[in-house]
């Protein structure tokens, strides 16, 4: 391509992935990032916090990661962007976790955005005094500051990594912050902080966590136009988003693939091929709406099987059918090109399955799910039976290995979701796998 002084622009071609989770979180993201980050040069997490936890299994080891990008476990380079916001306490930890499990995370391997915001202890103590004041109308938070921590990017009040390499904006910044936060922790009831208190909190990691600081949105563009492929790594759902989700009880942050943009300094375009995950059935952690949950024995049954309980909280995950209307909605809402179909395995045996199809509100079929609370709470789910199948799909990894009922049962969740899936994992092992169609290359 030429411009207008005859000047060569280089086109970059877009193979990039962008994957979400398509429920309410726990798709399985993790485990899909890993296995893709083969295919990728870079895996850059682009919204969140330690609120995520994704798990990964390759052969003996499980690898338990927060904030860290998934695809550090295959040595690929790893990016938090200016969109994620980062405890440098917690991500220290991890990073002296994951050390010890024999990766490498080095300047190396890690590069964070110099615009991230940071997590203070102030965010987590602000977060748990409101969730107690709340009482029974809780959201039931991860209780790890990401909610406080988005409000004050947004307030204009955040301290972001830079600001760690200058001592004289520290000081002005810990102040403003300060006022507005221990205002409001006094009025809760709770404890205060002082100022040297988190000054000397931030000094002592600031060595550490410092020599990971770079200009993301450079290196994203350089390496795109050196022709690297990237994998955006979302964390939370569809339904957990700020925007979209099943608001109040949502997180506080866009999930949505467009934010993998935003969120790490990159045009629209780099996004490339949006993956969405989503279980064979449905959980969530935490409150708030969920139509198509099970309060009786196959709820349990379901919670056991796919050992459903949060990496982050061991909170157990509250478990339901697959809700096609929502997965179809963060299809639509999230630009979902394919989706990847994780937990089939869960279903095996069980004699009778059902996806919800439809909505009712007050007796009425409704088109959507509505947005006011009250209502979204009285939702009724209308179900489809489907047969189950007495063969297994546990660690299948070819689409001849599944029984014909499952490959039914995926058929029908494709129609009913309006997408495609092009991957389907059948047990936690990364191995465990089966490709339809290759995201990289579209
Ligand atoms: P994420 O937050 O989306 O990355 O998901 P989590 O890691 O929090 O939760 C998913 C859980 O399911 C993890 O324990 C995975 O090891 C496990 N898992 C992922 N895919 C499969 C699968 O296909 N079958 C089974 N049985 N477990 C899976
Ligand atoms: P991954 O990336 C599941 C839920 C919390 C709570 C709500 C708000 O592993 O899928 P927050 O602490 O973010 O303010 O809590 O969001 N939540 C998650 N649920 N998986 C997650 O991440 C989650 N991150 C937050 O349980 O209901
Ligand atoms: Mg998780």
């Amino acid at each position: 391509m030429h411009g207008p002084d005859g000047q060569h622009f280089k086109e970059h071609i877009m193979s990039n992935v962008t994957v979400i989770g398509a429920q309410w979180g726990d798709e399985g993201k993790g485990k899909i990032v890993d296995w893709l980050a083969s295919r990728a040069d870079i895996v850059v997490r682009f919204q969140g916090g330690h609120n995520a936890g994704h798990t990964l299994v390759v052969g003996d080891q499980t690898y338990k990661l927060s904030l860290l990008p998934s695809g550090l476990v295959r040595g690929k380079m790893g990016v938090i962007g200016n969109g994620v916001v980062v405890d440098p306490e917690a991500l220290l930890a991890e990073i002296d976790r994951v050390t010890a499990q024999g990766l490498e995370v080095t300047p190396r391997t890690l590069r964070i955005a110099e615009n991230v915001p940071l997590i203070l202890p102030v965010h987590g103590a602000i977060d748990r005094a409101r969730e107690a004041a709340r009482g029974d109308r809780k959201i039931g938070t991860t209780g790890r500051g990401i909610g406080p921590a988005y409000e004050d990017k947004v307030a204009r009040r955040a301290i972001r990594l830079c600001d760690l390499a200058e001592p004289e904006t520290l000081d002005w910044k810990l102040d403003e912050l300060l006022l507005h936060h221990n205002t409001l922790l006094a009025g809760l009831g709770s404890e205060t902080f002082t100022k040297d208190a988190l000054l000397a909190h931030l000094n002592a990691l600031a060595p550490r966590v410092l020599p990971f600081m770079d200009t993301v949105w450079e290196l994203l563009d350089d390496s795109s136009r050196a022709g690297r492929k990237i994998l955006f790594e979302g964390a939370q759902a569809v339904m957990l988003d700020v925007d979209h989700g099943t608001y109040p009880f949502v997180t506080s942050s866009n999930t949505i693939a467009a934010n993998a943009a935003t969120g790490s300094g990159v045009g629209p375009g780099t996004v490339g091929f949006v993956l969405g995950i989503a279980k064979a059935y449905s959980t969530r952690v935490g409150e708030g709406p969920f139509p198509s949950e099970l309060h009786d024995e196959m709820g349990r049954t379901l919670g056991e099987r796919g050992h459903e309980f949060g990496t982050v909280t061991g909170r157990p995950r509250r478990c339901g059918w697959f809700d096609a209307m929502l997965v179809r909605r963060a299809v639509r809402v999230g630009g979902v090109n394919g989706l990847a179909l994780t937990k089939l395995d869960v279903l095996d045996g069980i004699p009778e399955l059902r996806i919800c199809t439809g909505y009712e509100l007050d007796g009425e079929e409704i088109r959507h799910f509505p947005s006011a609370p009250a209502a979204q709470a009285r939702v009724k789910p209308v179900y489809e039976t489907l047969e189950g199948w007495s063969g297994t799909t546990y660690g299948a990894r070819s689409w001849a290995d599944l029984p014909a009922q499952a490959i039914k049962y995926v058929r029908r969740i494709e129609e009913l979701v309006e997408a495609p899936v092009t991957l389907l994992s059948t047990s936690p092992e990364r191995d465990d796998t089966i490709l339809m169609r290759d995201p990289f290359e579209n």
